[in-house]
């Protein structure tokens, strides 16, 4: 089985897309919502509560799991790759590297922006590892603390949150107004991304193109199973997905439904 794991609502932006390329498997997406937002917390905190995901899918059978989380990515992931688990049992990847593989390629003036919570842009994973890529880019972070709570509590179509959309889209581009290319670096804000488009539009920026993460995800993770036959043959080929939550099942499923477009249920899971 896959497991795709999100501080909360954030991973369906992934799961959807991973889903439509690679609808043959079997999914657990598990939502740690009780506990969300991550992105305020500490290294130590977020280390440990994704660590908690992981070992949860991988008892409930997941041999492949996908942390749909920059946060929990950029945190978490290496020590659990280097500390915490048998790659002979199970592997972990994340969504920064299949990232930053593709956004230098999309820049023509080389200013590349990046929205992420405080711990993605205090981890400075993006300017890095984007650099690695290509050193001659620009490379500007934006901590957007606000955005994730708002989702998280439904209220990212409100008056509220348009004027922290407006906050900080506007900062960034002040900062650097030679970006062309926006990078939605937490799995969060493609729910927000049309509101995102018409704060650019409305600075005169029409043609600054925002990036969501999920089809790149996708596309990578197609890749990486067609390069380990090995972990593939050990997935579950059945078509379903199983939703879990640390919150409220029914408010999750709601939530889910709407956001996926279908009729969700959802569980709840204490562990
Ligand atoms: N969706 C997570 C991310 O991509 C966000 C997190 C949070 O603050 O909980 O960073």
């Amino acid at each position: 089985m896959i497991g795709i794991f999100d501080s909360g609502y954030g991973g369906l932006t992934i799961l959807k897309q991973i889903r439509k390329q690679l609808p043959e498997y079997d999914y657990i997406y598990l939502g740690d919502n009780a506990r969300a937002p991550y992105g305020t917390r500490s290294f130590d905190c977020i280390y440990h509560y994704t660590l908690e995901a992981v070992r949860y899918l991988q008892q409930k059978g997941c041999t492949l799991i996908i942390l749909a989380c920059n946060t929990a990515s950029a945190k978490a992931l290496r020590t659990i790759q280097q500390h915490d688990i048998d790659p002979q049992q199970v592997r972990v990847l994340g969504v920064i590297r299949p990232t930053v593989e593709v956004v230098p390629s999309l820049t023509q003036t080389g200013h590349v922006g990046v929205l992420a919570t405080p711990g993605t842009v205090a981890s400075e994973s993006y300017c890095i590892e984007l650099q690695k890529q290509n050193d001659s880019l620009t490379v500007t972070q934006q901590a957007c603390p606000m955005w994730v709570p708002l989702i998280e509590a439904g209220e990212h179509n409100s008056e509220g949150a348009r004027f922290f959309i407006r906050q900080y889209v506007q900062d960034i581009i002040r900062r650097d107004p030679e970006i062309d290319t926006l990078l939605l670096g937490c799995t969060h804000y493609p729910l927000i991304q049309p509101a995102i488009n018409d704060e650019l539009a409305r600075l005169g920026k029409p043609d600054c193109r925002t990036i969501a993460q999920g089809e790149i995800v996708a596309q990578s993770l197609k890749d990486y199973l067609q390069r380990h036959p090995e972990i593939e043959q050990r997935l579950q080929k059945g078509g379903e997905c199983t939703f879990l939550t640390t919150d409220d099942a029914d408010k999750f499923a709601d939530a889910a439904a709407l956001f996926l477009g279908a009729p969700v249920q959802a569980g709840h899971v204490d562990y």
